[in-house]
């Protein structure tokens, strides 16, 4: 995996791209057939590598203590995902052993699990522990019934589930940056259902081409338009948003650089998790395919404890920096959801990402790519 540039560097190739007004390109740029939002087929198949892939379900701080989970669908399946006793995360299928009813909903902290329908009793660890009057049941195997496990591993602060393959096969997590240290904490998270396309939403994050377009009144005031560093890493990107404060810079050594209040980074994790920087709070995104035209937005907002106005552990959710990414997280949605209402009008054959959406040609390079890869089934 091509490992990320340091920050001294990316902030370096950043003041030299204000100095030439320039901003990276990549090589060639890329279209994709409209046909590819359009498509049942192609929906069903890019579920089959959400669910084959691991995909970051949710930031380690979801889950701080023993018994800690968080329930949810991920790739229209419900998943558990549960810190245990040993400290360790582990992922369940979330369905009763006896008739399927879930075991857990939403986010939360048990001893165990009950099913609300007759109370069978799975430990944190997902072994069937308790079956009220078990007699009922000839020649039941509890050791048998337990949570179905699927892939799960812990990495730099996200908690990756693979459903259909071991968590780490194929090496896709190997040489991820450091995200998520383990300082950050929890401070909320939401759900939101957005009427468009997971890749509509998904390719807002990751081109600056649209900073003075779009949010002309939120982000371009304290951003540039299209001046940005484009990476690739595995099959993940990250873009560098800089801020024009970064300017500020020069006038310090390089030694003392930081990218703190300088610059956003957007790792895009493929295929459909996003984890963007700002000062003082790391969001961690994901854009779950309900159908080929919804999305549910799941977003978790995270902080240090000292960020609070009192050094306490409370949240300081009125500051300006959040008020402005939720004003330009508007913005996008109401671009993407403009764009999936004119999706099927028949107006484009493709979408034409140009060379300064190098991040998004490389997704759908990528996505392609891991849809060709499936055995046929
Ligand atoms: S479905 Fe869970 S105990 Fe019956
Ligand atoms: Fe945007």
């Amino acid at each position: 995996m091509t490992t990320l540039a340091d920050d001294h560097t990316v902030i370096q190739r950043i003041l030299d791209h204000i100095d030439n007004r320039t901003t990276d390109v990549g090589e060639s740029s890329w279209r994709e057939p409209v046909a590819n939002y359009l498509s049942e087929e192609r929906l069903a198949a890019e579920l089959r590598v959400l669910r084959r892939f691991p995909v970051a379900f949710c930031p380690s701080a979801s889950l701080p203590e023993s018994g800690s989970y968080v329930a949810r669908n991920a790739a229209l399946t419900p998943i558990l995902a549960v810190r245990g006793s040993d400290g360790r995360v582990r992922a369940f299928r979330n369905a009763c052993r006896h008739r399927g009813t879930q075991v857990a909903e939403g986010a939360g902290c048990e001893k165990a699990f009950v099913c609300r329908y007759h109370g069978w009793t799975y430990g944190l660890d997902g072994a069937l522990r308790h079956v009220p009057h078990e007699h009922g049941f000839l020649g039941l195997d509890k050791s048998e019934r337990g949570l179905v496990p699927v892939g799960c591993v812990e990495r730099n602060g996200l908690v990756f589930v693979s459903q259909d393959a071991p968590a780490e096969a194929d090496g896709v997590l190997d040489g991820l940056p450091a995200l998520l240290a383990s300082h950050w904490r929890l401070l909320g998270s939401s759900e939101r259902e957005v009427p468009a396309n997971w890749k509509v939403l998904a390719e807002g994050f990751i081109e600056g081409y649209h900073i003075r377009s779009t949010h002309m009144e939120t982000f371009y005031p304290v951003q540039f338009d299209n001046l940005n560093v484009v990476e690739t890493f595995g099959r993940n990107s990250r873009v560098a948003y800089p801020y024009r404060a970064i300017n500020k810079l020069r006038d310090r050594p390089p030694a003392k650089w930081s990218i703190d209040g300088k610059l956003t980074y957007v790792y895009h994790l493929f295929p459909n998790v996003m984890v963007a920087t700002f000062p003082a709070s790391r969001f961690v995104i994901v854009l779950e395919p309900l159908a080929l035209d919804r999305t549910l937005l799941i977003t978790y907002l995270l902080g240090t404890p000292t960020d609070g106005p009192n050094d306490g552990d409370v949240p300081a959710p009125g500051t300006r920096g959040l008020d402005l990414v939720d004003a330009g997280g508007v913005e996008d949605r109401e671009v993407a959801c403009s764009i999936q209402r004119s999706i099927a009008s028949g107006a484009n054959e493709f979408f034409e990402f140009g060379r300064f959406e190098a991040a998004i040609g490389h997704f759908h390079r990528m996505l392609h790519a891991a849809i060709d890869a499936e055995s046929p089934r």
